[in-house]
């Protein structure tokens, strides 16, 4: 197990070439833990807050990747942390509250995601979070208040029970410091145990308007299940909102209707087109129609590209291109920048003819 911190940070930055060792398991509520992760090497953590990761987890009956929001906050880089639900069905979330211990290691890969307030600067904030959607905004929080900027956030939460209200405690005593931190909890039912004077009921325009007087003014962050961040979204929207400041997170595949399907400006596939994909490091070159994804192919062929969401948001899968054209169409897993040094998301990349991927 790796031993303790003694030294000041220094030395490069983790990178996912490195396991992760599980560190600590913090038990936050009923179904929820916080799970804190160390580099072995004692490489430190770099990353944007409210950015997340990609585990790779060892089930009885084979790996499968998760992608989880990161909790912490870079301004504590000895460590990554990242805080889980267990929900109804849920296999692997399931399997790290009942698994994952100190000691173990594991795979992950990022952190990746463009869902930060670095990205969107401003003065007064709105984060609107619901269940396990809390945890970006709790790194968002954490690193202003690390960062010594007196925040101005409103931040609402919504949660079935009090108890089930991740972090309260520690977003009270952060709260309670500060003026600057507005802290809106509602709840759906209250606890039998414990008194609650906060709000009743799902949130609602009059609630806002309560909770929020001047949320026209603020930076929008809404995390959450996404029939949460639709109602946030035409809630919102009703009420007059400059939506390009509204952002939001979410691990569910887009929804895709017709009006939602990008107008393509470029060629694309043909289920009867022939095409190839070489993966040039495995020595392997496997035929395929341009319909198929990389990664499918990649999969046919007994090779293993790390993947998570698969359809283009979380950016595990991304890999060089070499050589060929392909025809992508992701869901910001991926950047400008590094589209333009050759790289593309193998699994909502469809080969136009010969490619060559370094796999
Ligand atoms: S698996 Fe998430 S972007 Fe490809």
């Amino acid at each position: 197990m790796t031993g303790p911190v003694t030294r000041p940070l220094s030395g490069p930055a983790w990178t996912d070439a490195e396991a992760l060792e599980c560190a600590m398991v913090v038990p936050e509520t009923a179904d929820t833990a916080t799970f804190t992760f160390r580099a072995p090497s004692g490489a430190w953590f770099d990353y944007q807050p409210g950015q997340f990761l990609t585990l790779d987890l060892p089930l009885p009956g084979g790996n499968v990747q998760r992608t989880y929001t990161i909790s912490s906050s870079p301004s504590r880089p000895l460590s990554i942390g990242i805080t889980v639900k267990a929900q109804t069905g849920s296999l692997a979330t399931r399997w790290m509250l009942d698994h994952l211990r100190p000691g173990m290691r594991i795979r992950a890969y990022g952190p990746a995601g463009v869902f930060t307030n670095h990205r969107h600067p401003a003065g007064k904030y709105l984060f609107i979070s619901a269940g396990s959607g809390i945890t970006p905004m709790m790194s968002m929080t954490t690193w202003m208040w690390d960062s010594g900027e007196m925040p101005d956030i409103v931040f609402v939460h919504a949660a079935r029970t009090p108890s089930e209200i991740i972090f309260r405690q520690r977003l009270e005593g952060m709260a309670d410091r500060v003026p600057g931190l507005q802290l809106r909890f509602t709840v759906e039912e209250t606890d039998p145990f414990r008194a609650w004077t906060g709000y009743r009921g799902r949130l609602n325009q009059i609630m806002l308007g309560l909770m929020a007087p001047d949320y026209l003014e603020r930076e929008v962050f809404c995390c959450g299940p996404e029939p949460f961040m639709q109602a946030v979204r035409d809630m919102l929207g009703a009420l007059g909102f400059d939506m390009e400041r509204y952002h939001q997170e979410s691990f569910a595949a887009p929804a895709r209707n017709e009006a939602e399907v990008p107008v393509l400006d470029d060629v694309v596939p043909d289920e009867t087109a022939r095409a190839e994909v070489v993966f040039a490091l495995s020595g392997v070159s496997a035929p395929c129609t341009e319909t198929d994804t990389v990664l499918a192919v990649a999969k046919a062929s007994g090779l293993n590209i790390p993947s998570g969401c698969t359809f283009g948001l979380c950016g595990t899968c991304k890999v060089m291109k070499t050589e060929g054209e392909v025809h992508m169409v992701h869901n910001g897993g991926i950047t400008e920048d590094e589209i333009e040094e050759g790289y593309i998301l193998a699994c909502c990349s469809h080969p136009m003819g010969r490619v060559v991927v370094a796999v």
